[in-house]
Order: C-alpha cells, then structure tokens, then sequence
C-alpha cells in the first residue's frame, strides 16, 4: 500500500530502526528492493532522482513503482521525490502521485550553487503548504553534502553543489536546524553531518568515525520529532569494488560510510538513509563479471538477473542492519 514517509518514519522512531531509502530508475532495481523487502519484511521507500525521471521518462518512473505497489500489496511503500529542485519539480510530483517529495532548498534551481538562508526557507515552506494539503510529507535539507576533508561536494555530474564548500557549510547548525523545522514544518531534515555523495567519498580506508555523531546526536535533541535524512549513505562494498576492478573497470581504489557508523547514527536519530550508489556498483560488477565468464552469451535477461539478485543482496543486507526486518 502507499503511505507516506511521514507514516513510515513515525514508525521507525517509535521502534527504534532506520529505513534505506533506494533510488530507482530501472524495473530490476525495483524488483531487487521489493524482493528483498519482502523476504526481510521490511517497509520501502522508492525515490527517484531528476536524473530518473530523464532517464526513465516520468510515466515510466511512476508507473514502474504503481507495479511494485500492486505486486506487493502487503507492503507499505513509500514513492518519494529525491533532490527537487523547485516547488514546481514537487508539486509536479505531487501531482503525478508521489506521497512525498524533496525541497532541495540547499540549492539554487541550478542544483549546484548553494542558496542562501530566505531562499531555503522560503522554497521549502511553499512545498510544506502544498504537500501536507494533499497529506504527503516534506524532506527540506539544511547544509551541503561535501567532504569535511578537502570540502569537495563529490559526484561531478550528479546532485549537489559544484566546486570546494566552505567548512561551516558542511556540517548542519544545530540552532539553525531548529529555527528552519520551526519556520518550515518539515516531516524530515537531511543534515550535513560527512557524508557525499558518489563513490569517491574517501580516500582511506576508514578507521575511526567519519560521521559527526555528536552533531547527529545534538541536531535530533533539538528537533526530536523531525525525522532526520542522511544523504551519500553508500558503503562503496569492497568485494563489489574489486569485481568491477578485476573484471575490466576501473574505479581504482574508494571508500563509502562503514554500516557500523550508519547503524550508530540509526541509534542517535538517523531514520532515512540515502542509498544509490552501492546498488550501482551491485549492478556493473555482477554484469561484467557474468558477460566476461559467458562470452556467448547475448539475451540481456541473464545479466540483467544476475545484476537483479546482485542488488537483491545488498537491500536485505541493509535492511537487516538497520533494523527494518520484520517492520513491514
Ligand atoms: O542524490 C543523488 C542520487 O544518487 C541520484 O543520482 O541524479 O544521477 O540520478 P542521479
Ligand atoms: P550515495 O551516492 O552515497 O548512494 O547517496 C545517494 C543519495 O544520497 C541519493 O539522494
Ligand atoms: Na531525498
Ligand atoms: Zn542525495
């Protein structure tokens, strides 16, 4: 059934667990989450990206989620909007059917160049005012997703802001982020707290904490019944890493946020956590493994099943370690 996040999360709180948020943009990757989901139990939550619905086509993306909907009618899916870039991206969201969007208000409508405070606000309480008319939830985001090591955003071409970030842009304002939930009325707050998005998110393998926990910690004590979002939540898997290295890639050597640190935020206040790339790397390494070891091979269904189950893997993983299992 289709619910909201703000249900969805509301549950997580009371319960303690956190919830992968998987981008979709093809129909394997929606079955690899609700084959997972269902085999662990789990509530879902589906988003697409700009860069879904340019890839897919906006009937194709909403539909694709309508069919995970009516082939798993027992469980609660939530079809949320990631990174929209204005109030009319949301409200065309909205529209189209989409029980929850996000105001990416960190950003100018370019989706690059940071805002400022006003036009954060101002943007994501235009959506709050239409969403929740309509009994769909609002994820704003305060702060800019980038490296605390060398203040670089990340991915190139994909979402976030271009460039270096200066330092107080990269880690979210504890006080700030209660005058923002309080001016806007936002379901859920993505927050700055280390974390980028892509691949390359570290260069060392990491050993200590590369999430500011304290700022997780002092962020949920201001605003305790605002779910907090954390973006760039990639594990980059290692032995996803090395297949894709080993068979004819060449990503070279990266790191993502340990799920041990992800699962400590769950504890401290993280509900919804961003997950995109690592179904990626799920993918690419599971097809060029199979196509390099079945060079006869030339029905797209086998490789594309092999990358299916691939990501099947990686979701219920996820949901295990988060503590979704069995919270369908
Ligand atoms: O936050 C970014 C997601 O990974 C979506 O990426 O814009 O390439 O679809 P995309
Ligand atoms: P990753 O690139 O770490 O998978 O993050 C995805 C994300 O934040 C989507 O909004
Ligand atoms: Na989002
Ligand atoms: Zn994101």
């Amino acid at each position: 059934a289709l619910v909201s996040l703000r249900q969805l999360l509301d549950h997580a709180a009371e319960n303690g667990y956190g919830l992968p948020a998987f981008n979709v943009n093809n129909m394997e990757q929606v079955k690899a989450i609700m084959e997972a989901a269902q085999a662990t139990n789990s509530p879902v939550i589906l988003q697409g990206s700009a860069g879904a619905r340019k890839y897919a086509g906006e009937a194709f993306l909403r539909h694709l989620i309508l069919a995970a909907l009516e082939a798993y009618p027992d469980i609660p899916v939530c079809m949320h909007q990631d990174h929209g870039t204005s109030p009319a991206v949301c409200a065309r969201a909205i529209q189209s059917g989409f029980s929850s969007v996000m105001m990416d208000g960190s950003l100018k409508d370019d989706g690059k160049t940071p805002s400022d405070w006003d036009y954060n606000v101002n943007t994501t309480l235009a959506v709050v005012k239409i969403a929740h008319s309509c009994g769909v939830s609002v994820e704003g985001e305060l702060g800019c997703l980038g490296s605390l090591e060398t203040g670089q955003a990340g991915e190139e071409d994909g979402v976030g802001a271009e460039g270096t970030l200066d330092h107080s842009q990269l880690l979210t304002d504890p006080d700030e982020a209660a005058a923002f939930v309080k001016q806007t009325q936002v379901d859920a707050l993505a927050i700055a707290i280390g974390t980028s998005h892509g691949a390359y998110k570290f260069t060392k393998k990491p050993t200590g904490a590369v999430l500011r926990i304290d700022r997780i910690k002092e962020i949920h004590a201001r605003i305790p019944t605002t779910h907090l979002v954390m973006h760039g939540s990639s594990s980059v898997p290692q032995d996803w890493l090395e297949i894709i290295n080993n068979y004819g890639g060449d990503m070279g050597s990266t790191y993502g946020v340990p799920v041990e640190e992800i699962v400590e935020g769950i504890k401290h206040g993280v509900r919804k956590v961003n997950i995109d790339t690592d179904l990626r790397m799920a993918s690419t390494g599971s097809i060029r493994k199979f196509l390099a070891e079945h060079r006869k091979e030339f029905d797209p269904r086998k490789y594309y099943k092999v990358a299916q189950d691939a990501m099947v893997g990686i979701c219920k993983a996820r949901y295990e370690a988060f503590g979704a299992a069995g919270q369908a």
